[in-house]
Order: structure tokens, then C-alpha cells, then sequence
């Protein structure tokens, strides 16, 4: 099982007069197994950590542990395995493939990380379902609500059973009961995989039911 460590990690963002410093010496520790909650004021960074967290950002110091592997010292062609490999992401925006339908977000998600895209159509169907989607397989991400898309990022961050799943908000567009039932699923995956599950929120249903808090 993996854990993931932050060690004084610091991140600044923007050019020139805009350059702006967002993370100064953060350091945090996420056990597998478990649900951490990322909390912390809007634009306290949260989004930016979960960014480093999963090798989308390089920071400008500190270290980045996943396991023994530091993702702030790999390059470029490094990180992007990594990613592929190892990481379930859910943006904020969710991030969904425009002109695909739900079951095609997944496998497109899997084409790209090597697998047999072919022979996971009935396991993404599976994943659909578990979000609350069975009745929506056919369907486009235009065609689909704020929610339901922001369900389809979540099933496709779950889908290829990563060892560090950085979810972002997940809840924010969803009603309270849903949000109770997302929470729970992601708590769930996060057991039985032993996989980090660190997960940005202002949602109390998601802080309540963390076993562990990173806060900002
Ligand atoms: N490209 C950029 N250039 C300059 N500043 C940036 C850039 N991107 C983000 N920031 C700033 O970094 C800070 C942290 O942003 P971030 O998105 O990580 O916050 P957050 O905690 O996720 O907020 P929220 O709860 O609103 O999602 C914000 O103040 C934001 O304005
Ligand atoms: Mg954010």
C-alpha cells in the first residue's frame, strides 16, 4: 500500500506581476486506505495541491512522495506515466471529452493508460452504475447535467483503480442525499483498493465522514 507525503512544498503560479505564491512549505500526509478531506478557504489552494499531488504540476520546492517515488524529480515523459498509471483525477470542471458518451469518457480514460479498452465496456458500465448513471450509458457529456457530468469525472477518477485518487469537489453540484452516496462510494473504493483518496471540499456530508483532514 502507498502513501502519499508532502514535504515543504511551495508553488507559485503566473508571470511577471501576476506571479503569486500559493503554496509555501506545505507538508501533509495521506494514509491509503482511507477518505483524507483537503478543507480550506476558497483560493487557499486546495485545487493547486491536488494539481501537484497528481504530477499535472511541477512545484518549485519540496517533495512529493508517492510511495518512494518523488514526482517533483521526475521529467516530464516521467510524470505523464505516472499519471496514466498510477493517478485517478477529478477536475474541478470535470473535464469531460465533448461528443463521447458516459461509457466512452471511461474508455477513452483507459486507451489512454494502455489498457484493453474493448474488454472494460461491461466494468465502466459498472462504474456508471455505482455513480448513478445506469440509466444514463448512452448519453453525450453535452446532453447531461452539471451533476451528472461531475459524476461521470468521479466514475472515470475511480474506474482504473489507481493507487492515488485526487478528487476535486465532487460533491459541489450534487443534492445532499447524492452527496452522502458519492462519499460513501469513494470511502468504499479507498478500503477496498488501499489507494489514497485525498478529496477537496467545503461539504460537511464529506468532511463528516473523512477519516483524516489536510488542512490549508
Ligand atoms: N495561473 C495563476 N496565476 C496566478 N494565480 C493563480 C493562478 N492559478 C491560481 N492562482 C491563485 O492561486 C490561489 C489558489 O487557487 P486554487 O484554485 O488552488 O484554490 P482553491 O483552494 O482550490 O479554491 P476553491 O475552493 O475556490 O476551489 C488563488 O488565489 C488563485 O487566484
Ligand atoms: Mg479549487
Amino acid at each position: 500500500m502507498t502513501s502519499l507525503t508532502l514535504h515543504q512544498v511551495s508553488v507559485s503560479l503566473g508571470h511577471g506581476d501576476a506571479r503569486t505564491p500559493v503554496l509555501r512549505g506545505v507538508d501533509a500526509t495521506c494514509r491509503p486506505g482511507v477518505l483524507t478531506a483537503l478543507v480550506g478557504p476558497s483560493g487557499s489552494g486546495k485545487s493547486t495541491l491536488l494539481a501537484v499531488a497528481g504530477a499535472l504540476l511541477r512545484p518549485d520546492g519540496g517533495q512529493v512522495l508517492l510511495g518512494d517515488s518523488d514526482l517533483a524529480s521526475l521529467n516530464d515523459g516521467e510524470r505523464a506515466k505516472v499519471r496514466r498509471e498510477r493517478i485517478g483525477y477529478m477536475f474541478q470542471s470535470g473535464n469531460l471529452l465533448g461528443g463521447l458518451t458516459t461509457v466512452e469518457q471511461l474508455l477513452a480514460a483507459a486507451s489512454i493508460a494502455g489498457r484493453p479498452a474493448r474488454r472494460l465496456r461491461a466494468a465502466a458500465e459498472t462504474a456508471l452504475d455505482e455513480v448513478g448513471l445506469g440509466h444514463r450509458l448512452r448519453h453525450r457529456a453535452d446532453q447531461l447535467s452539471g451533476g451528472e457530468r461531475q459524476r461521470v469525472a468521479l466514475a472515470r477518477a475511480l474506474f482504473l483503480e489507481p493507487d492515488l485518487l485526487l478528487i476535486d469537489e465532487p460533491t459541489a453540484a450534487v443534492d445532499r442525499e447524492q452527496a452522502g452516496t458519492l462519499t460513501e462510494l469513494i470511502a468504499h473504493k479507498a478500503r477496498e483498493r488501499g489507494c489514497v483518496a485525498l478529496v477537496a471540499t467545503h461539504d460537511p456530508v464529506v468532511v463528516d465522514a473523512a477519516e483524516a483532514t489536510v488542512s490549508m
